[in-house]
C-alpha cells in the first residue's frame, strides 16, 4: 500500500547486545560476579526507551501513541504485559495508549509497522521498541521457548535446537542443490565478526573469527544438533547470538518534525514498507524465502526502486544461509549466487552493498524482540555517520530492512532515503 503522508525515523537508542562471550554479561567467572547483576528485561526495556527520548530530543509528553515488540517475555522472564512495562520507563507516559506486538523474531518489526500505520492514520509522533532478555536460561532451554516460534506440535521434536536444526536443513539443501561449499558459507560467519568487533554495542565485540575456525567443525566450533542427518550442516559460528538488548526509535510525521522543532534533515524517510504473513503450517521450497520475498517485492514496487537502488542492507540473519537466502530474496543474487557477494566483498562495509555492517545477529546478536527496531536504527546510523569504525566511506542514499520471525512467516521490510 502506498504511503498517504510523509513518515521519518528521527533516530532513537540501541542499548548494548549482552550475553556470553561479551565483556560486560555477568557469569560466574565474571570479576563483577555477585556484585552486579546484567540488566533486567524491564530494565533494558527502560534504558532504551529513555535512551530514545533523549538521542532525538523528544518529550516524554509528546509521545502519541507506543508499541513494544517482544517475543517470549513471560517464558524468559516471568513477565508479559510489556505495554504497562514501557509506560514504566517514563512518568509522563502515563495513559498513553501502548501495546505489546508479538511476531516471534520480527517482533521489532511488527512494533516498526504498527507506528507506521499509526502516523498514516492521523498520528504525528510515536514510539517504536523492542526488547528481549535470553540469557536467563541455558542455551537449550532457550531453544524450547524460541521454538514456540516454529509449528510447536509438528516442528519441536526436528531437534532439542529447533531453530538451528530447521536452517541446518535449509543449508543442507541449499549447498546440496547449489554446491556452496562449508568454507563459502564460513566467509559470512567471519564478515559479521569483523563487523561486530568494529562495533562498541555489538555482542561479539571481543570475539575473533578466523576463516579456518569457522570453516571446520572443531572442539572451538562444534556442530552441535542431535540429529544425525542435520549435525554436519551447522556449526556454532553459523548461528545467531542469544543476546539480551533493546531499541527504541521515534517516528514522526512532517507535523511531528515541526511539533518537536526538527528539520527533515535530522531524520530519514520512509519510502516503503510491506508485512507479509506466511502459513505456520505449511514450508515451502527450503531455497527459497517465499513470504520474504513477497514483502521486499513489495516495497520495491511502492517505492518505485530496484534491486540495484539499495546502497545498505539490514537483513535477518539468524543463521549465515539465512542470510544468502536473503540475498536472492531481495533480488541482489541470482538463485544460488549469493555468496559470491561475500566473497567479493559487494557486501562488506566498503563495498557495493553493506549488509550488516554493524555485524548483524550473528555479530551483533539477536535479542528477538529488539532486532527488527535495531535494523531500522542502523541504516539511520550509517545515512547519518553515527557508525564510526564500522561507518561506511560514502553515506548512504537509500537503505532496506528486512526483518524476519519464524521460518520466513512473518517478515516486515521496508526502504528509507536519507534527508
Ligand atoms: N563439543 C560438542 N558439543 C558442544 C560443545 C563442544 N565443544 N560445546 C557445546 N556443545 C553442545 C552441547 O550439546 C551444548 O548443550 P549443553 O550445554 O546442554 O551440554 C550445546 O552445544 C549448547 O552449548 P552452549 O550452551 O555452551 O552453547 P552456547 O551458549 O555457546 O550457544 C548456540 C551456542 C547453541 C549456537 C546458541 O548461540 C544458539 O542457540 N544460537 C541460536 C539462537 C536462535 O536460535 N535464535 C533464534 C534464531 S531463529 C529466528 O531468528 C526466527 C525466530 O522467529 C525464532
Amino acid at each position: 500500500m502506498a504511503l498517504n503522508r510523509r513518515i521519518f525515523v528521527l533516530g532513537g537508542h540501541i542499548t548494548p547486545f549482552i550475553g556470553k562471550n561479551h565483556p560486560d554479561f555477568i557469569w560466574k567467572r565474571h570479576p563483577d560476579f555477585g556484585k552486579r547483576e546484567n540488566p533486567t528485561l524491564e530494565e533494558t526495556i527502560t534504558a532504551a526507551v529513555r535512551g530514545a527520548l533523549d538521542a532525538t530530543g523528544t518529550p516524554a509528553a509528546a509521545i502519541e501513541k507506543a508499541w513494544i515488540g517482544n517475543f517470549v517475555g513471560e517464558l524468559f522472564s516471568n513477565q508479559g504485559h510489556l505495554g504497562a512495562a514501557l509506560v514504566g520507563a517514563h512518568p509522563d507516559l502515563l495513559y498513553k495508549p501502548v501495546m505489546r506486538v508479538e511476531g516471534a523474531c520480527a517482533s521489532g518489526g511488527l512494533a516498526f509497522a504498527s507506528a507506521v500505520d499509526a502516523i498514516r492514520a492521523g498520528h504525528d509522533i510515536v514510539l517504536a521498541a523492542g526488547a528481549e532478555v535470553q540469557t536467563t536460561a541455558s542455551a537449550r532451554t532457550g531453544a524450547d521457548y524460541l521454538a514456540r516460534a516454529s509449528h510447536y506440535a509438528r516442528q519441536r521434536s526436528i531437534d532439542e535446537f529447533t531453530f538451528p536444526a530447521m536452517f541446518a536443513a535449509r543449508a543442507k539443501a541449499y549447498r546440496q542443490a547449489h554446491g556452496l561449499t562449508e568454507e563459502e558459507l564460513a566467509h559470512v560467519s567471519v564478515k559479521a565478526y569483523n563487523n561486530a568487533n568494529k562495533n562498541p554495542l555489538a555482542h561479539m565485540q571481543a570475539v575473533k573469527m578466523e576463516l579456518e575456525r569457522a570453516a571446520h567443525a572443531s572442539d572451538k566450533n562444534p556442530a552441535f544438533l542431535a540429529n544425525e542427518d542435520l549435525n554436519p550442516w551447522l556449526k556454532v559460528s553459523d548461528c545467531s547470538q542469544v543476546s539480551d538488548g533493546g531499541a527504541a526509535m521515534i517516528l514522526v510525521s512532517e507535523e511531528g518534525l515541526k511539533k518537536l522543532g526538527k528539520s527533515e534533515s535530522d531524520a530519514i524517510e520512509l519510502l516503503a514498507i510491506a508485512h507479509s504473513t506466511g502459513n505456520l503450517y505449511e514450508d515451502g521450497d527450503p531455497l527459497v524465502m517465499d513470504a520474504t520475498q513477497h514483502a521486499v517485492a513489495q516495497v520495491y514496487a511502492n517505492a518505485g526502486l530496484s534491486p540495484a537502488d539499495i546502497g545498505v542492507a539490514e537483513v535477518h540473519d539468524c543463521f549465515t544461509i539465512t542470510e544468502l537466502l536473503m540475498y536472492e530474496a531481495a533480488g541482489w543474487a541470482d538463485k544460488g549466487k549469493a555468496v559470491e557477494l561475500v566473497l567479493d566483498g559487494t557486501t562488506a562495509i566498503d563495498g557495493k552493498l553493506p549488509v550488516n555492517t554493524g555485524g548483524g545477529l550473528v555479530g551483533f546478536g539477536h535479542p528477538v524482540g529488539a532486532t527488527g527496531v535495531k535494523q531500522v536504527l542502523e541504516i539511520y546510523r550509517q545515512m547519518k555517520g553515527q557508525c564510526g569504525d564500522y561507518q561506511m566511506p560514502t553515506q548512504p542514499e537509500v537503505g532496506m530492512t528486512i526483518n524476519m520471525g519464524g521460518n520466513d512467516k512473518t517478515v516486515v521490510s521496508a526502504a528509507f532515503a536519507n534527508r
